[in-house]
C-alpha cells in the first residue's frame, strides 16, 4: 500500500510520481484519508521541485476524474470553450459566447469568481438582474440544447480535488505554480464536456503572469495536457498591462459587451474576441483558418444573430433581456466622479493594475471569500491609448456608492494614466500563439 508519506518522500527527494502515486492522492484527498497537512506538504514539494510532463497530466486526469465528468452526446454542435487566465476589463467571455454560438458552436462555460484584482465571468453576469449561474447538470444540458451557450458556476460535484486543494494552495503559499495551475485549469474544461478548447493566456502588470515567458510556459504546459488528453487546444498570449476595453466593473462591463455585440466594441477588446472566437471556429471544424473564421465573425455580429443570442442566453438563464435595450434595468451607481486630466497631451500609457485597485476602492471586487460585491461601481469611460486630451477633460469616470474609498480611488485613478506629446505606436495585443 502506497502511504502518504512515501508519496511525499518521492517528490521531495525530486523523483517523479506515476499515475498509482498521483490517482492515490488525489483518491485520498475527496475521501479525506489523507490529511490537509500532507497535501499541504506535498503541494509545497510541487511547489519547489516541479513536475514533468507526464506527471501534469496524470494529475490533471486525477482532479478530472474527482466528481462529475459531464459527457454531452445529445449535442450535435462541435463543443468549444474559451478559458481566460484572468485580466482586468476581460469581459470578453459575455461576447464570445454568444457569437461563437450564433456562428454555429455549442459553448459549455464553466467559468469562476473574481480572483484577486480580476473580474470573474460569474459575477459579472449576476449583475444582469435574475441571472442564474448556479445551474444543476440538467439545467446545463438543456441551456446547451436550446441556446447553445450554457454560462455556469462550479457546482458541489464537480471537480471537488481542485476546490479542496485551491484552497490549500491559496493558504500555504503554492498557487503560483505552473504544473498546479495547468491541471486545476484544464481539469476543470475538461471535466465540462468540451472537444476542444481556446485559452487566452494574459501576461503583464494586470495579469498573474507578468512576463511572456512565463505566459508561454503556462500555455505550452495546458496545450500539452489538451493533447495528452485528446482534446485540441489553442493558446493566444495576449497583452494585460492596460485595462481591456474601456470599463471594469460588473454592470459596467456588461454595458460593454453588449455595445460590443452592437457593433460599437472597443477596438483592442474585439481584436482578442474575434481572435479567440476565431480560432474555437477553426477548432470546432466550421472555418479552415482564423481568417476565413474572422471574416464570417464579423457578419454574424453585423446580422445582428449574436446580440439576439445573448438575449436568448439571458431569459434562458432566467435572467432579464430588457437589459439588452435599457442599460437602466442593471444595478447602476448613486454618481459619477470625473476624473479631470491637470495636462494636454496623448495617453501613451494606462496602468491596469492601477484601475483595477480604485475599483476594488470603490467595492466592485471582494476582499474576502465571503465579501459582497457592488456591481453597479467600476471605472468607465477610460480614454484608450493613443488618443489626445486636453487639460481638464475626464481621462476616465468612477461610478460610487459608497463614499469611503473615492479618495483612495481618484489618487489611483488618476495615477494610472501617463501622457506624453505624441501618440506612441499601438502595442500589439496578441504576442503569441501555441497550438
Ligand atoms: N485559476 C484556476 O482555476 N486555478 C489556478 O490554479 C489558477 C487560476
Amino acid at each position: 500500500m502506497l502511504l502518504p508519506q512515501d508519496i511525499i518522500r518521492t517528490k521531495r527527494d525530486g523523483g517523479e510520481l506515476d499515475a498509482e502515486a498521483i490517482h492515490t492522492w488525489i483518491r485520498g484527498v475527496v475521501d479525506g484519508s489523507i490529511a490537509d497537512y500532507q497535501s499541504a506538504a506535498l503541494l509545497m514539494a510541487i511547489y519547489l521541485r516541479g513536475m514533468t510532463a507526464a506527471e501534469t497530466a496524470h494529475l490533471t486526469e486525477a482532479m478530472m476524474h474527482s466528481g462529475e465528468v459531464i459527457s454531452l452526446p445529445e449535442i450535435t454542435a462541435p463543443r468549444v470553450d474559451k478559458h481566460s487566465t484572468g485580466g482586468v476589463g476581460d469581459k470578453v467571455s459575455l461576447i464570445l459566447a454568444p457569437l461563437a454560438a450564433a456562428a454555429g458552436l455549442c459553448v459549455p462555460m464553466i467559468s469562476g469568481r473574481g480572483l484577486g484584482h480580476t473580474g470573474g465571468t460569474l459575477d459579472k453576469l449576476e449583475a444582469i438582474p435574475g441571472f442564474r449561474v448556479a445551474l444543476d447538470t440538467s439545467a446545463y444540458r438543456r441551456a446547451l440544447q436550446r441556446t447553445g451557450v450554457a454560462l455556469a458556476g462550479q457546482t458541489e460535484r464537480f471537480v471537488p480535488a481542485d476546490r479542496i486543494l485551491y484552497a490549500l494552495r491559496d493558504i500555504t503559499a503554492t498557487v503560483e505554480c505552473i504544473p498546479l495551475i495547468c491541471a486545476s485549469i484544464m481539469s476543470k474544461k475538461l471535466a465540462e464536456g468540451i472537444d476542444a478548447l481556446v485559452l487566452d493566456v494574459k501576461f503583464g502588470r494586470g495579469a498573474f503572469m507578468k512576463t511572456l515567458d512565463d505566459a508561454r510556459r503556462l500555455a505550452e504546459g495546458m496545450v500539452a495536457i489538451g493533447r495528452a488528453m485528446r482534446r485540441p487546444t489553442w493558446a493566444l498570449l495576449t497583452a494585460m498591462d492596460r485595462p481591456l476595453g474601456r470599463a471594469v466593473g460588473h454592470s459596467l462591463e456588461v454595458i460593454e459587451a453588449i455595445e460590443s455585440l452592437k457593433g460599437r466594441g472597443p477596438d483592442d477588446l474585439m481584436e482578442v474576441t474575434l481572435a479567440l472566437t476565431a480560432r474555437m471556429l477553426v477548432l470546432g471544424g466550421l472555418a479552415p483558418d482564423p481568417e476565413s473564421a474572422a471574416v464570417r465573425l464579423r457578419e454574424v455580429l453585423a446580422s445582428g444573430a449574436a446580440l439576439e443570442k445573448f438575449r436568448a442566453i439571458i431569459a434562458e438563464q432566467g435572467g432579464d433581456p430588457g437589459v439588452i435595450d435599457d442599460y437602466d434595468r442593471l444595478p447602476r451607481a448613486r454618481r459619477i466622479v470625473e476624473i479631470p486630466s491637470t495636462e494636454s497631451g496623448y495617453v501613451v500609457d494606462i496602468d491596469a493594475m492601477r484601475i483595477a485597485r480604485a475599483g476594488i476602492c470603490l467595492g466592485a471586487a471582494r476582499r474576502r471569500v465571503e465579501d459582497a460585491i457592488d456591481h453597479a461601481v467600476g471605472v468607465a469611460a477610460i480614454r484608450q491609448v493613443g488618443e489626445a486630451v486636453d487639460v481638464g477633460e475626464p481621462l476616465c469616470c468612477l461610478h460610487v456608492n459608497d463614499e469611503a474609498g473615492l479618495e483612495e480611488a481618484v489618487a489611483l485613478a488618476r495615477s494610472a494614466f501617463s501622457l506624453g506629446e505624441r501618440p506612441p505606436d499601438q502595442p500589439p495585443m496578441i504576442l503569441g500563439e501555441i497550438s
